[in-house]
């Protein structure tokens, strides 16, 4: 099985690889930091592929597939997983940075499917002829405060997925989005890099996860592929919920979030 992972130096995405590599999958690798792709690959113990891309670029996204296909002749699964958040309110969020976020998050990903689609319609079936995986986020069923722009990326990415997933499933292609809750990586770092004051307290006792938990659960919709995966699965339910009581959700959010004061974000739920 060929798998291609964006973002695949960090957090999520590198975690999949470990995941992955032991059930012989074969990795094509993908980030802006391919230092730490080449020691990831080292530490699966080489045979995969590094492949320097910055999604936010339509000709890297193309490059990466090409290669990915010209190396390993197929491609099985695509996961698009590269991402970063923004911890800034709406109307502060620049114009450049809405478009960074835009740019890297929700093209970046349609940006990979565009290529990897015709290729993997190219395969026979067994009995998928590929898969899409798409790294999406619990804030895309609901936009919390202080991370509006990046919540409104997520909630791209998952009507992406689930236009995706009706269209391409007669063609032999499965489609997978995955709704991830707060999770210890380097996103928190990420997003404090761009923050614009604020902060958004940790609620205590908050139900975190790790980069580990997230992947083991990916991998599993790999092999049988279903079309949503909710790691930690009461958030799914809970966020049905929410979509019934606007208000008192509204009031919930208040509560958490301070707009005003420190810099620092401890991230929540991202
Ligand atoms: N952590 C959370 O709480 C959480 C919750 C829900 C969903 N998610 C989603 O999970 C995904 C992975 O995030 P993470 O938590 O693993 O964060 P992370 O540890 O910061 O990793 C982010 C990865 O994305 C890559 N990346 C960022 N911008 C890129 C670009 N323009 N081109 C190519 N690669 C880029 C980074 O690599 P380079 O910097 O080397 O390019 C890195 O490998 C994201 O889509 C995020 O939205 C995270």
């Amino acid at each position: 099985m060929v798998v291609l992972i964006t973002g695949a130096s960090a957090g999520i995405g590198s975690a999949l690889a470990v995941e992955l590599a032991p059930r012989g999958a074969k990795l094509v690798l993908s980030a802006r930091r391919l230092e730490r792709l080449e020691e990831l690959n080292k530490r699966l113990g080489g045979g995969h592929l590094c492949v320097r891309a910055d999604v936010s670029r339509r000709e890297d996204c193309e490059a990466l597939v090409a290669q990915a296909v010209e190396r390993f002749g197929r491609l099985d699964t695509l996961v698009c997983n590269a991402g970063f958040g923004i911890l800034r309110k709406v109307h502060e969020t620049t114009p450049q940075q809405a478009d960074e976020i835009f740019r890297t998050n929700v093209f970046g990903t349609l940006d990979c499917v565009r290529a990897a689609v015709p290729h993997m319609l190219k395969q026979e079936p067994r009995p998928w002829r590929g898969q899409i995986v798409i790294v999406s986020s619990a804030v895309a069923r609901r936009a919390i405060p202080l991370f509006g722009a990046y919540s409104a990326t997520k909630a791209a990415q998952l009507s992406l997925a689930e236009a995706m997933r009706v269209e391409l499933r007669p063609l032999g292609i499965a489609v997978t989005s995955v709704h991830p809750i707060g999770t210890d990586t380097e996103f928190g770092e990420a997003a404090n890099a761009r923050a614009g004051g604020g902060r958004v307290a940790r609620i205590p006792g908050e139900v975190r996860q790790t980069a580990q938990q997230v992947a083991r659960k990916i991998a599993r919709a790999m092999e049988q592929p279903v079309p949503e995966v909710w790691p930690f699965r009461p958030s799914r339910w809970a966020l049905v919920a929410a979509a019934l009581a606007p208000r008192v959700v509204d009031r919930m959010l208040a509560k958490r979030v301070r707009v005003e004061g420190t810099n620092d974000a401890d991230h929540a739920g991202a």
